[in-house]
């Protein structure tokens, strides 16, 4: 079918996508995601995607190089300005429980354009961040299996470029096809699984907090900030990557029971809960070890090393990598549901809404993502445009942020099951804080940033523009990708 003829230009850039739209498309229908997550699965997901390599490994460098014990600010620097992202994560997710997420929330509020350009920048949290976490699996399960007597060859552990001879990084490849493979068998196996892995991490940073604090020693606290406020802040840019996941949570909202009640549960609850936690690990490690003798790669895991107590450790090493796990299953998880929702708009094409007539999951996003991600995790040395992840993720917060703020003055009277508080200061404290990180990055990291939203505009302008099933119907004519998108097929 030929493209539609889009409206003007300037009207279609920022023509919102109506609410009521939006709810429509994500309506209990014959052949929709299937609901079976309820609040206790949801705060599991959020606390499966939140838990992983920030705290395992990047707690080290921020305490050894930017923050030192102050790095236990950082983390509440960074949980704050999370906390006002999540309690305007939540005025949307309950007000519109749709699988786009921040994608669907600024459509709604900003327009198509600002909606395009967010749903693109959310590759980098979702599908960089997993590829970067699937090069840490597979470094973690180097570890254990070389504390196991077992080496692999760096020729299939390593992409191209990150170690000599490196050919291939096949663990990371494998992991993200075998939890793809399950996340398009269904969504209840896929929280079964993450609930499990859960209970494991749980465990382990359980274990370094009851377990180190019998080994704090006051004096190694002190200095207490040898980088001054600007390390405090340098290191809560990084580590900020800790607390990626929680938004997650929103992703998954066609697939809630009671979506208005159980979202802004499940994206509060697994925040907090996780923020509790990080700021006992950080000053329980930080207590254990003089800061300046952190190990960067390990630091949990090494901390009782250094106490002499290897078993501990072989326990926050499991805990690490099923971590890990969980941390890749949520990203992809949310990824296929990005691709779905805006394939559902028309701003890519219809098989990326395509949904499995017997497994009820996108499954072609979620093929599709699935074999992107693990290819870039295998062949690239994905550490480069690792950091992409974090501005990419603050960007979509403080857009979020705005737009709880834009809508409740452009649609006042919709109702909202729950009220981000205190507006507009909950939002604009989040958008200055996360502003304030995205500041704290280096520069080149603003250049790819700005290199990938590029790529983006030249996709948008090459296909989306003429396929949008919002601007068809604001032109009263019917897209190409419409007749497909968000059905299953047959
Ligand atoms: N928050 C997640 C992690 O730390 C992305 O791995």
């Amino acid at each position: 079918m030929m493209p539609i003829e889009p409206p003007n230009l300037k009207a279609q850039l920022f023509h919102r996508k109506p609410v009521s739209m939006l709810l429509e498309d994500a309506a209990f229908h014959e052949g929709g995601l299937k609901r079976a997550l309820g609040a206790l699965e949801l705060t599991a997901l959020g606390i499966g995607a939140i838990i992983g390599a920030g705290i395992f490994v990047l707690t080290g460098v921020a305490a050894a190089r930017l923050a030192g014990p102050a790095v236990t600010l950082s983390f509440v620097v960074s949980g704050f300005a999370c906390a006002m992202a999540a309690l305007c994560y939540a005025e949307f997710a309950a007000m519109i429980p749709v699988a786009g997420s921040a994608y669907s929330y600024s459509y709604a509020t900003m327009g198509e354009l600002v909606g395009w350009i967010i749903g693109w920048d959310l590759i980098l949290e979702y599908a960089v961040g997993a590829a970067a976490v699937a090069v840490g699996w597979s470094g973690y399960l180097r570890v254990i299996l070389t504390g196991m007597g077992i080496n692999l060859p760096v020729e299939l552990t390593h992409a191209p470029g990150s170690a000599p001879g490196a050919i291939v990084n096949l663990p990371a490849l494998l992991i993200v096809l075998v939890i793809s493979a399950i996340l398009v068998v269904g969504i209840s196996e896929s929280a079964r699984l993450n609930s499990i892995i859960v209970a494991i991490k749980l465990t382990a940073v359980g274990v370094v907090i009851l377990v180190g604090a019998f080994f704090v020693r006051p004096a190694n606290w002190s200095p207490f900030d040898p980088f001054g406020w600007h390390g405090i802040m340098k290191g809560a840019a990084v580590i900020f990557f800790a607390y990626i996941g929680f938004d997650a949570v929103s992703t998954a909202a066609e697939e809630v029971v009671e979506p208005q009640r159980n979202l802004p549960l499940g994206i509060i609850a697994s925040l907090l809960v996780c923020t509790v936690l990080y700021i006992l690990v950080a000053g329980v490690v930080t207590g254990m070890t003089p800061y300046t003798t952190i190990d960067i790669n390990a630091p949990l895991a090494s901390a009782f090393v250094n106490q002499g107590l290897s078993f501990v450790s072989a326990i926050i090493s499991l805990g690490a990598v099923a971590g890990l796990t969980s941390v890749l299953l949520v990203l992809l998880l949310g990824q296929s549901r990005i691709f779905f929702a805006i394939s559902r708009d028309g701003l890519l094409p219809p098989a990326f809404s395509r949904i499995h007539p017997r497994f009820r999951t996108p499954y072609i996003p979620t093929i599709i993502t699935g074999i992107a991600v693990g290819l870039t995790a295998a062949f690239l040395p994905i550490q480069e445009i690792a950091e992409l992840t974090n501005i990419g993720t603050l960007f979509a917060f403080v857009l979020v942020c705005l737009g709880v703020w834009i809508l409740r003055h452009t649609d006042p009277t919709r109702k909202r099951p729950f009220a981000t508080p205190l507006v507009p200061w909950v939002p604009i404290l989040g958008v200055l804080f996360c502003g304030y990180l995205m500041a704290s990055l280096p520069a080149v990291t603003w250049m790819r940033f700005f290199a990938w939203l590029a790529i983006g505009l030249s996709i948008y302008f090459s296909y989306g523009r003429w396929h949008s099933r919002v601007s068809a119907a604001a032109n009263g004519s019917t897209p190409a990708a419409e007749s497909s998108a968000g059905r299953a097929p047959g």
